[in-house]
């Protein structure tokens, strides 16, 4: 049997505490304006004490599964994008795993920074068109504020905390992921980097003293390359799919910066309405920010089934991807689903 992978379930989830850019006058030498008119950022949202990557994908999960109506029994794998887990092992997924008590669910991190969703959702697809998964939750999480140095006014403008989910589900449905582009540069690494607390640079007091452990960037060489690689790989993906973006209801990009958004809207030829961005409120949420907006989209708009939505995006590392969905009939692979756990269940009576 050939499946698909379709949506059936999403969540998101951002903390209360909001961190304004007026906030930001008072730690460091910055203004609204500026930051405003370079990223469209006016706030982000800020995880509290106690709040973690886990804590904060737990419960952007449990929305996701309710939306599904899956209980967390039904996953076969949970796959947890990061840039920020809660520690260098175990994997955030496996304590996402414990919090959902999703007993039956087998559960790995994917790091490849703000590209971390599209290859998780990569990822979940081929386990699902290669028959070991069935019903897999894709969850991306980030705390950007705790690997931030909230005295480089280059970086710490940009950042936000944030959680988010989606139920990824076979399906016989012509829907679902139809194309996927994937791309990766490691040469320069050092663009946008966590330097220490790996292997290559252990964590020391000199580490410490350095904020070593402190995402650090270049964020003029990134840009270029950013609108470059979101422009080809969203076309690639459009191709791979055999659709123009006329075929596109919405656009879902990274949530980078807002210049970055906009030249890869011209480059598309994309309307302004058709392309989504939330930034100016959550800022760069990491691998967060894809999920966050699409979960956003939905709330804010009603998508027809067999529309098409486009996701794009880069990252550190660098990375790069474009992912192509057609909208499934959720009703119809719920109930798929319920025929086919049926059939198990008569099976197992049976012997
Ligand atoms: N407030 C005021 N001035 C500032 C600030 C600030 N917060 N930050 C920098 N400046 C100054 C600089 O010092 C410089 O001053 P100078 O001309 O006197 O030297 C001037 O503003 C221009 O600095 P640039 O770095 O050239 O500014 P730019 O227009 O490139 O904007 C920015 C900087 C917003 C970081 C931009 O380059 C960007 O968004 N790059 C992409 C970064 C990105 O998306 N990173 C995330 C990757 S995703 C991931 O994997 C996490």
């Amino acid at each position: 049997m050939d499946y698909n992978a379709a949506v059936t379930g999403w969540g998101w989830y951002s903390p209360a505490q909001v961190l304004s850019n007026q906030d930001l006058e008072k730690l460091v030498d910055t203004n609204d304006d500026w930051i405003q008119s370079r990223t469209g950022i006016r706030e982000r949202r800020i995880a509290a004490p106690g709040e973690t990557t886990s804590s904060m994908a737990t419960i952007a999960a449990k929305q996701a599964l309710e939306e599904a109506e899956l209980a967390a029994g039904d996953l076969d794998l949970i796959i947890c994008t990061t840039t920020t887990p809660d520690h260098l092992v175990p994997a955030t997924a496996c304590l996402i795993q414990h919090n959902l008590g999703a007993d039956r669910a087998a559960a790995f991190d994917l790091n490849t920074a703000c590209t971390g969703f599209l290859y998780a959702l990569a990822a979940g697809t081929q386990f699902i068109q290669g028959g070991g998964a069935k019903r897999i939750l894709i969850v991306a999480g980030e705390t950007l504020s705790r690997f931030t140095n909230w005295e480089d006014r280059a970086t710490c403008i940009l950042f936000g905390d944030g959680a988010a989910a989606i139920v990824l589900e076979a399906t016989t449905h012509a829907a679902g992921v139809l194309s996927t582009v994937l791309g990766s540069r490691g040469d320069v690494e050092q663009a946008l980097i966590i330097e220490a607390g790996g292997s290559a640079r252990p964590a020391s007091a000199e580490t410490v003293a350095e904020k070593a452990h402190c995402v650090r960037m270049r964020g003029n060489e990134i840009f270029k390359m950013a609108v470059r690689s979101m422009a080809q790989s969203a076309q690639e993906a459009l191709a791979k799919a055999g659709l123009t973006i006329g075929n596109i209801r919405a656009v879902i990009p990274h949530q980078a910066n807002h210049r970055i958004v906009t030249a890869t809207q011209d480059a598309l030829g994309v309307s302004h309405e058709r392309m989504f961005i939330n930034i100016d409120r959550y800022g760069n949420t990491g691998a967060s920010s894809i999920p966050i907006a699409l979960g956003e989209f939905l709330q804010a708009n009603s998508i027809d089934v067999g529309e098409h939505l486009l996701l794009v995006a880069f990252g550190g590392g660098l990375t790069w991807g474009a992912t192509v969905l057609r909208w499934a009939d959720i009703p119809a692979v719920k109930l798929e689903r319920r025929e086919s756990q049926r059939l198990k269940a008569k099976l197992a009576l049976t012997g």
